[in-house]
């Protein structure tokens, strides 16, 4: 289908800082930064510019400190969630913590996992979220996105979304497919079932977890499976290296978990990356495991940063 699209009107910021618009909080400015509120004013964009960096809640991204020079989109004014019985139709930028209460108050089952999930749906989507034994492609239906190469949108079902632990074509391709919104099919179920089983997840979060007043981007690294299949635990594999409370500059490893790093004086770019690596070569060194890095990047950096994740991305 191709995008009929309504240029007007789209809320536009020359030199936008992103600091609060990323969950780890670095400081970076954008050239320029559009807030979205539908599907027509985003896919304006598209035919405007080659390259876009997308931006729900930042959860996931690790922005340069020397800022982003294509523009940057923010989705989180495009958040609608529309229930018919038990199908759910959600764009790209509603909270999935939000999504979360509202299957809950429709007494649907499914999205229990996304309680207290600092992210947006469409990086929900891109990634395969997931938490206690659920992820978002277990009830996915089909998605609405955006193919920035032959310039439409396409509806994609399961299995063209290619869905596997933290991964999907959309993360695959990260500079080709943007999505639009998503549609899920949920389970009718008690109401207390379902608030037991958030209860349950939102306390082992608080537990085990760094609140977003601790600024982070969620797991720095995906759980390795090893050779026999047996998967481990990233978190566990850092802390064995002794690298909790380790820091660099503003950004350190956690105290209570290896796998997360902590913004904890206003950190940049260049810290969280070392911070990051020096965790990829100590379980490298130590373990022969190399991890993958979860998070994504957006933006300008500077050379020895790249050089860094050049070395974690092979
Ligand atoms: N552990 C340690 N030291 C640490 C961290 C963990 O010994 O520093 C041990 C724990 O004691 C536990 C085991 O490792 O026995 C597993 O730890 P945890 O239960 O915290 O789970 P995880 O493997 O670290 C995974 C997901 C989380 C998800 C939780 C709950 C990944 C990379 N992590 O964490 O997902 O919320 O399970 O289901 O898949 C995310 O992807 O951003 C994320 C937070």
């Amino acid at each position: 289908m191709n995008c009929t699209c309504s240029k007007s009107n789209i809320e536009s910021y020359e030199k936008f800082e992103l600091k609060n618009f990323n969950a780890l909080k670095i400081s970076s400015t954008a050239d320029v930064a559009y807030f979205v509120k539908d599907e027509a004013q985003f896919c304006s964009l598209f035919e405007r510019y080659k390259n876009i960096n997308v931006i729900g809640c930042g959860s996931n991204v690790l922005l340069s400190s020397l800022g982003v020079r294509e523009p940057v989109v923010l989705t989180r004014k495009m958040s609608e969630i529309s229930f018919r019985k038990n199908v759910v139709e959600v764009e790209a930028g509603a909270a999935v913590q939000k999504l979360s209460v509202e299957a809950f108050k429709n007494s649907l089952s499914g999205f229990e996992f996304l309680i207290g999930l600092p992210a947006t749906l469409g990086g929900a989507v891109a990634m395969n979220a997931g938490a206690h034994n659920q992820c978002i492609s277990d009830f996915f239906v089909s998605a609405r996105v955006f193919d920035t190469l032959e310039n439409k949108i396409l509806c994609l079902d399961k299995e063209q979304m290619q869905f596997s632990y933290r991964n999907s074509l959309i993360k695959k391709n990260p500079n080709r497919y943007v999505v639009l919104s998503a549609k899920f099919e949920l389970i009718k179920a008690e109401h207390s079932a379902i608030e037991n089983k958030m209860k349950e997840n939102s306390e082992f979060r608080k537990r085990v977890q760094p609140s977003l007043a601790l600024p982070n981007l969620g797991s720095v690294f995906k759980n390795p499976t090893l050779q026999d299949g047996q998967v481990q635990s990233a978190g566990m594999l850092i802390d064995k290296c002794g690298l909790k409370g380790y820091k660099i500059g503003g950004a350190g490893v956690w105290e209570n978990h290896g796998n997360f790093v902590i913004n904890y004086n206003n950190c940049t770019s260049s810290d969280y990356t070392n911070v990051v690596y020096k965790m990829y070569d100590s379980v490298k060194e130590r373990f022969g495991i190399q991890l993958e890095c979860e998070i994504v990047r957006m933006g300008e950096f500077s050379e020895s940063e790249e050089e860094k994740w050049k070395i974690m991305s092979n």
